[in-house]
């Protein structure tokens, strides 16, 4: 791996930085007015944010026709480098149509605040169903992936963009720590191995064992769970936060862990989608990732462990992240412990399967998920946060 200042090298060899500078913010600010203007969905602007920090990098703004194809073909941008989600910005024909290559156009949140700048350097038409077959391995409008997709305008704008500026999170500005914070902070707390955590569950027994047992053979861990737009039956990002709070505050040590937000928005692409979160914690300084079961998936569109197989298409050179890869894990009756078929000797009834999905479910019945799946604490706060008079700890 290649030597970086600041730990590990970023994807691509440097970390991009897109926020505008004073005199940028000031001439696009006084710009503002007499711009095309483009209204960014929910994604669109945590895909904004996300190429701004550089947790997208090499990406310096919304992929042109050659990168969209070759990664929507190849798992490659058209440099060769690995990447394996689209990053785009989707319009509608008639807001493409009056925008002229070569121009700026102004980017205004969901809300319609002004907050970037895109140079428009190509507009162009694009297959989606090829993109939902290729990214998603299904073109079913039901994937909630694949229907964000088939929902979007038909036309992509490309271009470097820029950030006006970084505001706080509203929620959790404590937890949020941009790439370059986190690689500085790795390096003050003197950490050379780190391993990232993606989430987007509140953290339930199975993974508490899969993030102890990489935390056993690597300096600190990364808890990074995803906080952009989910699918609405996921447990709230506001919940899901105080859920890893009250684990950190119970059940792991003080100095190994950092707790900080991914602002990404949530594609449920399984496979690519694990490549995809492996790069950003690259970019957030992470040696290595954690893909656990069925990675990133949803409903019973990827195999249990496509989601690690898809590693193997890659030189772990050219990924730059070492992935950690976790069997299904259980609680073993018989063992009396968190385990997986590779450590457990117990037969299949003596084992109690968990899952986030399983977890949300009980909730949703007024049931409160038992100490073989949940810590208590985590179980009363989801208990407190989900309605539900009954619960005891
Ligand atoms: S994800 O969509 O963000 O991947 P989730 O928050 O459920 O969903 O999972 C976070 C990580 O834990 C993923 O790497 C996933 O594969 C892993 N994981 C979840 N449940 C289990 C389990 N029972 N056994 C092993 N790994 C698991």
């Amino acid at each position: 791996m290649s030597h970086h200042p600041e730990g590990i090298a970023p994807h691509g060899g440097q970390l991009v930085h897109r926020i505008a500078t004073h005199n940028q913010w000031q001439e696009f600010r006084e710009k503002a007015d007499f711009l095309p203007r483009v209204q960014l969905d929910k994604r669109a602007t945590s895909d904004l944010e996300m190429i701004a920090i550089g947790a997208f990098s090499p990406l310096i703004g919304f992929m042109e026709k050659a990168d969209y194809e070759s990664v929507v073909d190849n798992m490659r941008l058209a440099n060769g480098l690995p990447w394996s989600i689209p990053i785009t910005l989707s319009v509608e024909e008639d807001v493409a149509e009056p925008l002229k290559e070569g121009g700026l156009v102004r980017l205004d949140d969901p809300s319609g605040r002004f907050i970037g700048v895109l140079e428009l350097t190509q507009k162009y038409h694009y297959d989606k169903t090829r993109e939902a077959l290729k990214v998603y391995r299904t073109d079913e409008e039901q994937h909630p992936g694949v229907r964000v997709v088939y929902n979007q305008g038909n036309i992509n704008l490309a271009g470097p963009i820029w950030l006006l500026q970084r505001d706080p999170h509203p929620l959790f500005p404590n937890y949020q720590i941009d790439p370059a914070k986190s690689r500085a902070l790795f390096q003050e707390k003197g950490w050379k191995t780190v391993v990232g955590f993606q989430t987007r569950n509140p953290i339930h027994r199975a993974h508490e064992y899969i993030i102890k047992c990489a935390l056993e053979t690597v300096d600190g861990l990364f808890l990074h769970p995803l906080v952009g737009a989910t699918k609405s039956d996921d447990i709230p990002a506001e919940v899901r936060m105080r859920c890893y709070e009250i684990m950190l505050e119970h059940y792991f040590p003080e100095n190994r862990v950092i707790l900080a937000i991914n602002p990404a928005a949530m594609r449920y692409a399984g496979p690519r989608e694990a490549i995809f979160h492996a790069l950003i914690r690259k970019n957030y300084g992470c040696t290595h990732f954690i893909v656990g079961r069925d990675h990133a998936g949803v409903g019973d569109y990827y195999g249990t462990y496509d989601a690690q197989y898809i590693f193997d298409e890659f030189e772990p050179t050219e990924l730059g992240i070492v992935p950690m890869k976790f069997e299904h894990a259980f609680y073993c009756k018989r063992t009396q412990q968190m385990a997986t078929t590779k450590t457990s000797p117990s037969l299949p009834e003596e084992r109690v399967h968990l899952s986030g999905t399983k977890v949300r479910e009980m909730l949703r019945r007024g049931e409160l998920p038992p100490p073989e799946f949940s810590r208590p604490e985590v179980a009363a706060e989801l208990a407190m946060a989900m309605n539900i008079s009954q619960y005891e700890i």
